[in-house]
């Protein structure tokens, strides 16, 4: 079996400014005390604290990228995020396809897929956000749903992933019912969809390359349940808004990851 990386991912959305995010990592220094966390760190906080974050992540040692980037790397295309300029600024990820900007911003898979290609071509490593509503869970379609977006996210950037073993592509599995709910999946159920994920996975990559993927679960992670979903054999971390605001919290969720053998 690959060894996957385990992640704890912040999706901070459109919550604090620039001397909060500082905050934020004052309270996160105190909090890891010299310790290195088992889990790489990211964090994707709004664009207008990606210059705030880029600075501490030199000392912190975490990760972070954009929320949301264009498909372009730069032109007239105001109020868009260029992958590229975040690249420079030091980014490594890109959440791509949340489902806020699935339902909210009307993104599309084919675009979504189009993101995946620019945040590669970036050599971003796109968080690849997969998830049903709850309608269509009640209506049995959340395999075909996660096919479905994933058929389409993974096709275009086949042949830019290459043939490398250990791929540049972390998925988020993230029920839409289950965000910023209070509703969580049950371990069992986010691990059966983890399964389904990574078999469609081996399908359109090839089996070793979908073992080394790191499919994170989102969706109303706690401290209090975050131990118990990080005892699935095929949950690799955590893609958390609300919980993540708090650095003690977010904390606690990441050392969950520590605890469970990686
Ligand atoms: P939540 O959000 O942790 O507040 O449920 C998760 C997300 O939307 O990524």
């Amino acid at each position: 079996m690959p060894t996957r990386k385990k992640i704890a991912a912040a999706n901070w959305k459109m919550h604090k400014d620039p001397l909060q995010a500082q905050t934020f990592f004052k309270d996160w220094q105190k909090l890891l005390g010299g310790d290195q966390l088992g889990a790489e760190v990211v964090i994707f906080p709004p664009a207008y604290c990606l210059e705030t974050i880029a600075v501490s992540s030199r000392d912190l040692g975490f990760k972070f990228g954009p929320q949301n980037i264009h498909t372009a790397d730069e032109g007239a295309f105001t109020g868009e995020v260029s992958p590229l300029a975040v690249v420079k600024m030091g980014a490594s990820y890109a959440l791509i396809g949340h489902s806020e900007r699935r339902t909210l911003f009307s993104e599309t898979n084919e675009l979504i897929a189009k993101k995946n290609v620019a945040a590669l071509r970036n050599r971003l490593t796109p968080m690849f956000c997969v998830g049903e509503s709850l309608s269509e869970r009640e209506s049995k379609k959340t395999n075909a749903i996660l096919k479905e977006q994933l058929v389409a996210g993974i096709s275009e950037i086949k042949s830019v992933l290459g043939a490398e073993s250990q791929l540049r592509l972390v998925i988020a599995y993230e029920p839409v019912w289950a965000i910023g709910t209070g509703k969580v999946a049950t371990p069992d159920m986010a691990e059966e969809a983890h399964i389904f994920i990574r078999q469609c996975l081996g399908e359109l990559l090839n089996k070793s390359q979908a073992d080394s993927i790191s499919i994170l679960y989102g969706g109303s992670v706690k401290p209090d349940n975050a131990f118990e979903l990080a005892k699935m054999a095929n949950i690799d971390g955590f893609l958390v808004c609300g919980a993540s605001l708090d650095p003690q919290s977010f904390f606690k969720i990441a050392k969950a990851l520590n605890s469970v053998s990686i």
